[in-house]
Order: C-alpha cells, then sequence, then structure tokens
C-alpha cells in the first residue's frame, strides 16, 4: 500500500488481504519504544506498519526545506496545497517521498525531530494528515504508530496500547539510536530535546498527546523490545 498525499487529494492503493483485519492503536511519547514494537507487531501479524509521526516529519521537512519558520501557522498551512507526501507502507521502515524526493535518511535529525513537533501543533496540518491516516486504517490490518491513534485517528481500534518509560531511560534509548545513525551531541541534549518535545506534545490544544482511556498502558523501562511486543501479542491474541 501506498499512501499518497498531494496537495489536498488523498489516495491509497490497497494490495493486502487478511483474514483478521484489526486496527491495533500505538501511542506514547518519544523514546518508549513504540516504533520498535510497532514493527516487529506487524510483522508477526503480517499487518501493515503506520509510522504517522514519519508524515509530521516530512510536513516538518518540507517547511524548513521551503525556508518556513514551523511555528509560522499561516504559511505552512499555504505550503500544504502545494506538498506531496508519498510513502510506499510496508512492515518495516517506511521510504518517505516529499515531492517525489526521497527524504527518508533525513528525517531523524534532530532539527526535524523539533520541527515536526512545532508543525504538528498546527491545526491546518493535522487536518490535512488525517484523512490519509483513516484512509489507510480503514481496510484494518494496521498497527498504527503515533501520539493520537487511539483519541483521534482511530477512536474506534480494536485494540490500544499507550507506552511509558522513565524519562532517563527514553533519553539513553534515543542518544544511542542517534549515535547509531551518527549524529553527534551529548545525552543531555538529547534529554533536554525530548523533554522539551513532551512538554509541547503533550500541551497543544489539538489532539495533545494523552491516553486513550481504554488505552492498556505498558511501562517499557525494563522490558525488551521483545518482552514488550510479547505482552500486546497476549492481549491481541484474544481478539484474533
Ligand atoms: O513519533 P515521532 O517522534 O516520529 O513524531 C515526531 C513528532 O510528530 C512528534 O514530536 C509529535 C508529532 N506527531 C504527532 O503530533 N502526532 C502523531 N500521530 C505522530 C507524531
Amino acid at each position: 500500500m501506498t499512501a499518497i498525499i498531494r496537495g489536498h487529494d488523498v489516495g491509497t492503493v490497497t494490495e493486502t488481504k487478511q483474514a483478521n483485519r484489526l486496527i491495533v492503536a500505538i501511542d506514547g511519547p518519544a523514546g518508549v519504544g513504540k516504533s520498535t514494537a510497532a514493527k516487529s507487531l506487524a510483522a508477526r501479524l503480517g499487518y501493515l506498519y503506520l509510522d504517522t509521526g514519519a508524515l509530521y516529519r516530512a510536513t516538518a521537512w518540507a517547511v524548513i526545506e521551503s525556508g518556513l519558520d514551523p511555528a509560522d501557522e499561516v504559511a505552512v498551512a499555504a505550503l500544504l496545497p502545494s506538498l506531496s507526501i508519498e510513502m510506499p507502507l510496508h512492515h518495516g521502515t517506511a521510504t518517505v517521498l516529499v515531492n517525489r524526493k526521497d527524504v527518508t535518511g533525513e528525517l531523524r535529525t534532530p532539527g526535524v525531530s523539533a520541527a515536526a513537533s512545532v508543525v504538528s501543533a498546527i491545526p491546518a496540518v493535522r487536518a490535512w494528515l488525517l484523512p490519509i491516516q483513516r484512509q489507510i486504517g480503514a481496510g484494518g490490518a494496521v498497527v498504527a504508530e503515533g501520539r493520537d491513534m487511539g483519541t483521534k485517528v482511530f477512536p474506534s481500534a480494536d485494540v490500544k496500547f499507550f507506552l511509558e518509560a522513565d524519562p532517563n531511560v527514553r533519553a539513553q534509548r534515543r542518544h544511542r539510536e542517534l549515535v547509531i545513525a551518527g549524529h553527534s551531541g551529548a545525552l543531555e541534549e538529547t534529554n533536554a530535546d525530548l523533554a522539551s518535545r513532551d512538554t509541547r506534545d503533550r500541551s497543544r490544544a489539538i489532539s495533545p498527546l494523552v491516553p486513550a482511556e481504554d488505552a492498556r498502558h505498558i511501562d517499557t523501562s525494563n522490558l525488551s523490545a521483545t518482552e514488550v511486543v510479547d505482552q500486546m501479542m497476549a492481549v491481541i491474541a484474544a481478539k484474533l
């Protein structure tokens, strides 16, 4: 399946059909292991993996590339109609194209992370990205990861998880990822970046990061990735 967002047009192409087509929603702050768990879960279930953060990151990348201030709501909203984001979906990490350019390797820098958190608070951006996320989920058989999967995008999801972890553990995990990806920077810097992104994501007026009332909470601080997915599978198995 390829998610295509071009200006105001939204389209999807379905390739897969499964007997059990649950929507699994995974929310939580950065560094709790959402992506690792969501990818692994999608692979185990044979479901699509929907990384909604990548859509916000791609939008932020385009905003930066256009020389705009990510906080300038009017300018960012005016950019959207000329923007095309394509994300071929599968079980692993998605490739992301912005205006046909492959920007996958540029989306996880600290600059894009911070800008993504800023543009994601703009109502026009969220409204632009909402239909494509819902359309991808409409057929089920999807593991969707983000901040508002269980509350806003898929309030009727079959299973909802909210992941949490100790802030120091989260910073260490994220710092390790950044080092592996070749970015320099101190652990304290990563810690501060995560804290300010968290505050922004949790306190924004539109679709803030809050657990859905019916979400199952998992504290991943002392769990391996496999243990997290095992816990999730135990819940999901009852629904399959
Ligand atoms: O999951 P991530 O770290 O790749 O997300 C990047 C930013 O995008 C995050 O700081 C908040 C925003 N985001 C959001 O507001 N809603 C989502 N469903 C996913 C991400």
